[in-house]
């Protein structure tokens, strides 16, 4: 978690790196801060609260000028959000500054190490133990690279470190193991950042590090080291998205504005997915055909909403291909000793590519010689990098901590992954393949005109300030969008909320229900008899028990009506699609819902939009 920015070049760099603050607070917000080289000192502020608490701080006390620095914004780990333990952290005699995303696992050993030779630290902070090491270093004589890679090789955890030294003018340095850092390259200046949102005004020429290097940016170059102090290569490339594609575009906020995105965010995923003949062709896809024959079970791990389209995958998979699928939250996932060898795939979901517990599930699946195929938004990231091969999403970035446009994009590439097995499996026609992709070609167009009625959804929401508990029923693909749905209120309008099975309420649940209290009911399509009727008899005996239902129905469903207090039209669409059309309405509730009730929607509190810590 956190971010970080570095910068170095001819403009003043306390703008630039608040502006790239500023792009990355989705990271963290619990403080931020900024340290400068200037007259031979480390200038710097640094604030508990959001970005703008640290903003109002220097507009009162201004920095001074200064061309080369770095900031921060924090999730905290080690030590409250305060002041004292905002980054940038430094030594005893300020010679270096120090910003950090990660943990470092031996901090404890290392600061006793530093207490004991009478060292005052001032933070609770890990990353303070850093910068007195290596203000230490520098002390000795050693230039802030040479510096660099003899800290981190005292270092254990997972870390993004970028300093600088108030005698060298010339230069920032980073290194970089199992967190994220990118290089943004430029004409007499350069940058770093968490992701490449961090610099896009600047420049869209970029560079991915690999692990365990240590980077060392100057107004004219870019040089990478191994940890071991041998030259390395960065792999440059072009970022195809600009400023633009991360603004708000009139709306609210990010979320609101991402809500409105997925029709094209759907659209583009789906595209150049096809050859000519008809086939279809996952051109991430690093598998041979034979590997994914020789499969024969499938574990799908991801946290959050990417569990949930994960959920939905299962479905899926397992109708396509009659291949079993397992679901695992990625964090239990390599404790329970999971059985799983070379034949077995293993999914990742993750929109930011970046999730610590994800990540590791990833590693432990890899060392069981199993295959790993990555389902991800961001290009460069590490998941997809550490994974066999990827299907990317094509979200476009998504800055709201909660998730939207890239769970419809998940769940399109789970579909896209289970077509791709039946086809390569044999286990569907290829007819029935092509129907499925026309109906997957058709959904950008139904999630538009559930969006056209978001007028209803907002009313409905104007109608539940002051609730105080929701839930959510589902059957089959429904179950994860009931999860889902009551996710999202959770995490925006701090609302009490669950999802259940709906064949479940009878066994428990049942018993929370009482006078008012609001169902939002996600009603299979008609086609599935069975499962439609079961939820309508479901949907009964919460009524006959006081509850306000409302109830998401497919165009042209009346047999809901009688025993709905409100009736929210879905599209027509596949039973297993139909999670693609159901969760809209519910992202739009609990976006206004939280809007109405005065909470900031895209950064809710608690919460940050990429986990980088286990
Ligand atoms: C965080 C976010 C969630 C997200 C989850 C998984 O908890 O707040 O919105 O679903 O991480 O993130 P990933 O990037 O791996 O999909």
């Amino acid at each position: 978690m956190c971010g970080i920015v570095g910068y170095v070049g001819e403009k003043q760099a306390q703008d630039v790196v608040i502006a790239g603050l500023r792009r990355l607070e989705y990271r963290g917000y619990d403080s931020a801060g900024v340290a400068l080289v200037a007259g031979g000192v480390i200038a710097s502020d640094k604030r508990a609260g959001k970005l703008a608490n640290l903003e109002k701080a220097i507009a009162d006390h201004p920095l001074p000028g200064s061309t080369i620095g770095i900031g921060h914004t924090r999730w905290a780990t080690h030590g409250a959000p305060t002041d004292a333990n905002a980054h940038p952290h430094s030594g005893g005699v300020r010679r270096v500054a120090v910003v950090h995303n990660g943990i470092i696992e031996n901090f404890a050993e290392l600061r006793g190490e530093l207490e004991a030779a009478d060292h005052v630290l001032l933070s609770e902070t890990d990353t303070e133990v850093a910068a007195q090491l290596l203000e230490l270093l520098v002390l000795s004589g050693l230039d802030l690279t040479a510096a660099m890679l003899q800290l981190v090789a005292r270092l254990e955890g997972a870390f993004t470190l970028v300093a600088v030294d108030a005698h060298d003018r010339s230069r920032v340095v980073a290194a970089r193991r199992n967190s994220p850092l990118v290089v943004g390259i430029g004409e007499g200046e350069n940058f770093l950042g968490s992701d490449v949102s961090a610099f896009i005004e600047h420049t869209r020429e970029a560079m991915e590090l690999g692990q365990d290097q240590v980077v060392t940016i100057t107004r004219d170059g870019v040089e990478v080291l191994n940890f071991d102090g041998t030259p390395a290569e960065g792999r440059r490339y072009h970022v195809d998205w600009d400023l633009s594609a991360a603004e708000k575009d009139g709306h609210d906020w990010f979320m609101r504005k991402e809500i409105h995105e997925q029709p094209r965010a759907v659209a583009d995923s789906l595209l150049g997915r096809r050859t000519p003949e008809g086939h279809l062709h996952l051109d991430e896809m690093r598998l041979s055909d034979q590997e994914l024959r020789d499969v024969d079970k499938v574990i799908i791990i991801a946290c959050g909403t990417s569990f949930y389209a994960g959920m939905v995958a299962k479905y899926a998979i397992e109708h396509w291909t009659r291949v079993p699928v397992e679901v695992e939250l990625a964090s239990e996932f390599r404790y329970r000793d999971p059985i799983l060898d070379y034949s077995t795939l293993v999914v990742a979901i993750s929109q930011s590519g970046e999730t610590a517990d994800t990540l590791q599930a990833i590693r432990h699946a890899r060392t069981q010689r199993s295959k790993v195929l990555a389902i991800c938004n961001t290009n460069g990231s590490t998941i997809p990098r550490e994974s066999d091969a990827v299907i990317y999403t094509h979200a476009g970035p998504e800055i709201g901590v909660a998730s939207t446009k890239g769970f419809l994009t998940q769940l399109v590439a789970c579909y896209l992954l289970a077509l791709y097995l039946a086809q390569v499996k044999g286990t569907r026609y290829g007819d029935e393949i092509d129907q499925v992709m026309q109906q997957l070609e058709a959904i950008p167009e139904q999630v538009q005109r559930v969006l056209d009625d978001a007028a209803q959804v907002y009313d409905m929401a104007a109608d539940h300030v002051g609730t105080r508990s929701v839930l959510f029923l589902g059957r089959h693909a429904g179950y994860p969008v009931a999860l889902e749905g009551a996710l999202k209120l959770k995490e925006l309008a701090y609302i009490h909320a669950e999802g259940f099975a709906a064949g479940e309420l009878k066994h428990g649940p049942i018993a929370l229900i009482e006078e008012g209290l609001p169902v939002l009911c996600v009603v299979p399509p008609a086609g599935r008899d069975q499962l439609r009727d079961k939820m309508v008899s479901g949907i009964q005996e919460v009524r006959a028990r006081g509850a306000r239902t409302i109830c998401l129905v497919e165009d042209g469903d009346d047999a809901i009506t009688p025993y709905a207090d409100v009736i929210i039209r879905l599209p027509k669409v596949p039973v297993l699609l139909q999670p693609l059309v159901a969760v809209v309405p519910l992202q739009l509730f609990a976006c206004e819902l939280a809007t109405l009730m005065g909470h900031d929607v895209d950064q809710p509190r608690n919460l940050a939009k990429s986990v980088t810590v286990e």
